[in-house]
């Protein structure tokens, strides 16, 4: 089967096509980085307008660079929410006029199922029950996933999310946007014991992260040490250099110190780790010392494929497709959609194959 993916939730015009939800024969990304990156964060209208202007031509690109037509393609996956209403708007319209004319089934994805469905590619198939991070700009999740397909969310953010943590840091520090790996960069140059940031604790005893606090600890720590941001294109002092280790170090220890303490309750057979933060190396490699410690195999994407992209969409899409799932043309973008269909199961929905609770 082939699935045309559109992905279109935030600053990422992206189509593909994938056979199979497991091979890729085409995946195309337009991004928006460098349109937003005077603003130093996504600035919706001008995200949405862009990707009136992109849709056509990607999706295009991806049938070209797959060597196939439009007529070839059997199924549309488009990513329905969450994210930004009229990023979300255009793929889910373009979608649907494309599927309603060429009269093939649509199915709407939820954008973080599309994250731990990035992980089918270049891995074994995936063992259950799994236990996603799921971590992004916009999301910082850990879902139980006991079979394929249905999610309970273990562990969230009470506040930030760890990509945008890293995106505000950045900002603080007048490094440039997306923080991510341009933090990333400077730790590597930096000393991560230099500067010890009291870990979050969230006081009700649930699993759950918190990102914001360890922002304002930053923020103090500049203001008291008087630490300026970095002029522009300037060499970053040494001390800015520790202080990103010191931060990438805290968020990464709460990241996978929740998921080393959840998988030690849950015993799931597989961890997957995924989203745009995946792409950061510190990260996988903690996130593997614990796979080794647990006896458990960690899935990740490949990094091209942990940021948004549309073949993960597919590849979701393609999974409720086998299941005989499919969107009507009443689906529409849903920006707070969520992904859990296990915390008070209702029958009902479930017959009516509603699978995600609003
Ligand atoms: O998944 P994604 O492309 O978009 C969302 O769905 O949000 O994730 C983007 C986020 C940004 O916050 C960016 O700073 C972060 O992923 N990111 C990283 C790295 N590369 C991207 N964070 C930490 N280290 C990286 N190397
Ligand atoms: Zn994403």
């Amino acid at each position: 089967m082939l699935v045309l993916g559109i992905e279109s939730s935030c600053d990422e015009t992206a189509a593909a096509v994938v056979r199979d939800g497991r091979e890729i024969l085409s995946s195309v990304i337009a991004s928006q980085i460098e349109m937003h990156k005077p603003w130093g964060g996504v600035v919706p209208e001008l995200a949405s307008r862009e990707h009136l202007e992109k849709i056509e031509p990607i999706v295009a690109e991806a049938l070209t660079r797959a060597a196939v037509s439009l007529y070839n393609i059997d199924a549309i996956a488009v990513t329905q929410g969450p994210g930004l209403i009229g990023s979300l708007l255009v793929g889910v319209c373009y979608a649907k006029s494309m599927a309603y004319a060429l009269g093939i089934p649509i199915v709407g994805v939820n954008h973080i199922e599309g994250h731990v469905y990035s992980v089918a590619f270049e891995n074994p198939p995936v063992e259950y029950p799994a236990l996603a991070l799921i971590v992004s700009g916009g999301h910082t999740n850990i879902f139980h996933v006991p079979t394929e397909g249905s999610y309970k969310v273990v562990s969230r953010t009470r506040d930030d999310a760890a990509g945008e943590a890293f995106d505000k840091v950045a900002k603080m520090l007048g490094l440039g946007y997306p923080g991510g790996p341009i933090i990333e960069g400077l730790a590597k140059g930096g000393d991560m014991s230099k500067i010890k940031f009291t870990k979050a604790k969230i006081s009700d005893g649930r699993p759950d992260l918190s990102f914001s606090g360890l922002k304002t600890a930053v923020a103090r720590y500049m203001h008291e040490n008087d630490i300026t941001p970095s002029p522009n294109g300037g060499e970053p002092e040494q001390e800015i250099k520790d202080l990103a280790a010191s931060f990438q170090a805290s968020v990464i220890g709460a990241l996978v110190g929740t998921l080393e303490k959840l998988a030690t309750e849950l015993r799931p057979k597989t961890l997957i780790v995924a989203g745009g933060v995946a792409c950061n190396q510190a990260l996988r490699t903690a996130a593997e010392t614990a796979g080794k410690r647990l006896s458990l195999p960690v899935y990740f994407p490949s990094k091209h494929l942990s940021t948004d992209n549309a073949a993960m969409i597919a590849a979701a899409g393609y999974a409720h497709l086998k299941n005989g799932e499919t969107s009507d043309m009443r689906m529409t973008a849903d920006i707070t959609m969520r992904l859990q269909n296990l915390e008070n199961e209702d029958s009902q929905l479930r017959k009516q194959n509603v699978r995600y609770r609003l």
